[in-house]
């Protein structure tokens, strides 16, 4: 089996990744004319020619506006059963989505139409293919600590539901001590914290998150090399960091793969692993990312391994079910 074989087949988990970042052009056509909605986009063609970004800010314009063709319960459905369909291609076995309720609310969709078609379909996928899956809902970081309280409120009736909260959306200017009482009344009504950090803002970003906020993970945080003590942090308490390396480059945080500090991240001992982010903007799903890293890197079988056995490490998942993945990944990477 080829290293190429081994990322392919091996099992997997995914802890970033946007529901609203997999909307395929296809289906953002599909959905505007099902629901009558006016997209800046006459074909495919051009949308993908405006999927040229020059930062996260120019790419978050683009993102919330598609992101207005989802209107009913069924279309939230349709995007999260096409990303499970994804999973189920490239051997996700287990998915932690964010999902960014703000973004619909803001627009008069009803809470519950979001979460019940992402809930939905996530269910259906668990019992059709056995999908293992969290929700973890998002905050945008962009708009007001009240804003958050409001959301959470409404969160709670779903608490069944989503298993944690996250913090995204615009990170200069937006630091994550806007947010610290806001994540503790999350974290007193039993939801658990990630949020991204360290992506374009820098190293006391991340400082933050795991100050103020107590995050579990921090979503991105390839920031953390410019401070070595940070990193020492990090790496001794384990802390995952959900990279994405084809979304930093789409986003310029890196001028091309091949200058992506990943294998740095990995030679420091950091608790990383590889993650989509949005798939659908920036060029690939899970397994496109590995293979495209691998080669941009030269990961060895090693590293790879490494990586894909971080991606449970660093999950939700109970301790046992963790085993079991890593058991399968460490089987299968003995045939090689
Ligand atoms: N960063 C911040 N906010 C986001 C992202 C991201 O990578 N994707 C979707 N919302
Ligand atoms: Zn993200």
């Amino acid at each position: 089996m080829s290293l190429l074989e081994f990322i392919k087949k091996s099992p997997k988990a995914e802890l970033h990744l946007h529901i609203e970042g997999t909307l395929e052009p296809e289906q953002m056509f599909v959905l505007a004319k099902r629901n009558n909605i006016q997209i800046p986009f006459k074909n495919i063609n051009e949308v993908k020619k405006a999927y040229n970004f020059s930062n996260l800010e120019s790419f978050l314009k683009i993102y919330y506006e598609s992101a207005k063709v989802l209107i009913k319960e069924q279309d939230f459905f349709d995007l999260t059963w096409a990303y499970a369909l994804k999973c189920k291609e490239d051997n996700i076995v287990h998915a932690e989505i964010f999902f960014d309720p703000q973004t619909h609310t803001d627009r008069g969709i009803d809470f519950d139409i979001v979460i019940n078609g992402i809930y939905k379909a996530l269910k259906k996928a668990e019992k059709e293919f056995s999908l293992s899956f969290k929700i973890i809902m998002c905050f945008l970081r962009h708009l007001d600590e009240k804003e958050g309280f409001k959301i959470l409120d409404q969160a709670l009736a779903h608490k069944d539901k989503i298993y944690g909260v996250g913090l995204d959306s615009s990170e200069t200017g937006n630091p994550p001590s806007k947010f610290e009482k806001l994540f503790r009344k999350a974290e007193e009504n039993n939801f658990i914290t990630v949020a991204h950090a360290g992506e374009e803002g820098p190293p006391e970003y991340i400082w933050e998150a795991l100050n103020l906020l107590n995050v579990k993970r921090i979503d991105h945080g390839i920031q953390c090399l410019k401070d070595e003590k940070l990193v020492e942090k990090l790496s001794k308490n384990k802390i995952p960091l959900t990279v994405c390396p084809l979304s930093n480059v789409k986003l310029r945080v890196f001028n091309k793969l091949e200058e992506h500090n990943l294998k740095k991240m990995l030679d420091k001992k950091l608790m990383v692993m590889v993650n989509s982010d949005d798939p659908a903007y920036f060029g690939g799903y899970l397994n496109q990312n590995l293979i495209e890293t691998q080669l941009a890197l030269n990961l060895s079988q090693d590293e790879i391994k490494t990586l894909l056995v971080n991606s449970f490490k660093s999950s939700f998942l109970s301790e046992e079910r963790k085993k079991e993945w890593i058991n399968k990944i460490c089987e299968i990477s003995k045939k090689l």
